[in-house]
């Protein structure tokens, strides 16, 4: 896909953060950790930890309605509800048609895609297809997880590391030079035991035996997951600037999925960007999977760093392995 003269953009944003706040010094009473590990590996100081009665649906509902409410529009104006999660609120039905029924919309298709980390930019790519194509005028995208739900908390070697949130995109076609120039996007499905929920689905179905073996949460190779981040996160943005017909020293804001701040860092470096140019929010949230980049960039907008025509590159690597990227004019 190159470079084209009709495009999609980001008419709002919004965003939902957990109240309850767990700093690295609450994870050293819980497991044999310390602040300083955690901030020298990672980056993350604190995260926001879902409340026991808050579902994956609650989080997303409550970011779409931000974006509406900035959007100046009704769940009605809307005719697709996309959410990208990893921690649905059920296997089925999806969250979205639970998002659905909190928001209180018309009759509307509504769908989960669940692509890892990088759900949010394949949603927006889908997205994309769908609003030019002429299938939807307005689509509701939502990033959003609750990890610690699905969380071991008794191993050090994950547990520190995630956080929940949610973000929501209210996309359209746009109708000036903004919008989203180019994108890039792969999965490897043969890495895909590197990083997975194994437990609870056809190949695992949930037993006692699943949940003794702590199957129903998240098993990581970190330090493998770390290799193969580094690599496809940079490969990829480079490759959707060159789809764009841009420069490195083009770009005003990488917004690089915050898994761990020496990924962020090594992804910067290769776009060759000082560190002004590059968002980083894992210090304050930890990793919130497919919210993070949807908070960053909300963020970003609302302490007034960008101005129209800038041009960010968004880039994401998740679970599959899956990763994608995506150049947008604001
Ligand atoms: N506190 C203290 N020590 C720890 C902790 C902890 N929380 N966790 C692990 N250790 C120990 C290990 O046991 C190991 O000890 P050993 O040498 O005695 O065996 C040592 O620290 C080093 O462990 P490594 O796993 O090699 O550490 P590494 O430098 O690779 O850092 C980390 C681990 C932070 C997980 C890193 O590999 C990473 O960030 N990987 C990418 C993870 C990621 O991004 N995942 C998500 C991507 S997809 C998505 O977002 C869902």
């Amino acid at each position: 896909m190159v470079r084209k003269e009709r495009k999609i953009k980001i008419r709002s944003t919004g965003i939902y953060l957990p109240e309850k706040v767990l700093t690295n010094a609450d994870l050293e009473k819980m497991v044999e950790t310390s602040d300083e590990w955690i901030t020298t590996r990672t980056g993350i100081k604190e995260r926001r930890i879902a409340a026991e009665n808050e579902v994956t649906s609650d989080l997303g509902a409550a970011a779409a309605k931000m974006a509406l409410e900035r959007a100046g529009l009704k769940p009605e104006d809307i005719d697709l509800i996309l959410v990208a999660t990893n921690s649905p609120d059920t296997i089925f039905p999806s969250t979205a048609c639970w998002v659905q029924k909190k928001l209180g919309t018309k009759e509307m298709p509504a769908f989960d895609l669940q692509a890892g980390c990088t759900g949010l930019l394949y949603g927006l790519i889908v997205s994309e297809g769908l609003i030019l194509s002429g299938t939807c005028r307005r689509v509701l995208l939502i990033g959003v997880d609750i990890l610690s739900k699905i969380t071991n908390w008794e191993d050090r070697t994950t547990c520190v590391l995630f956080g929940d949130g949610a973000g929501a995109f209210i996309l359209e076609e746009s109708d000036d030079d903004s919008g989203l120039l180019s994108h890039f996007w792969g999965a490897e499905g043969s890495l895909g035991e590197l990083l997975m929920l194994p437990g609870g689905g056809t190949l695992f179905p949930a037993s006692e035996k699943t949940v003794k073996e702590k199957l129903h949460y998240i098993y990581m190779k970190g330090n493998e997951v770390f290799k193969h981040a580094v690599k496809r996160m940079g490969e990829s943005a480079l490759e959707a600037l060159k789809r764009a017909g841009l420069e490195k020293s083009q770009v005003d804001y990488l917004i690089p999925h915050q898994a761990n701040l020496r990924i962020i860092d090594a992804t910067g470096e290769r776009l060759e960007l000082p560190k002004d140019k590059v968002v980083v929010n894992v210090n304050k949230y930890g990793n919130m999977s497919v919210a993070t980049i949807p908070v960053a960039l909300h963020e970003l907008a609302e302490e007034g760093k960008l101005q129209k025509g800038q041009i960010i590159v968004m880039v994401a690597f998740g679970a599959g392995f899956t990763w994608a990227s995506a150049v947008y004019r604001w």
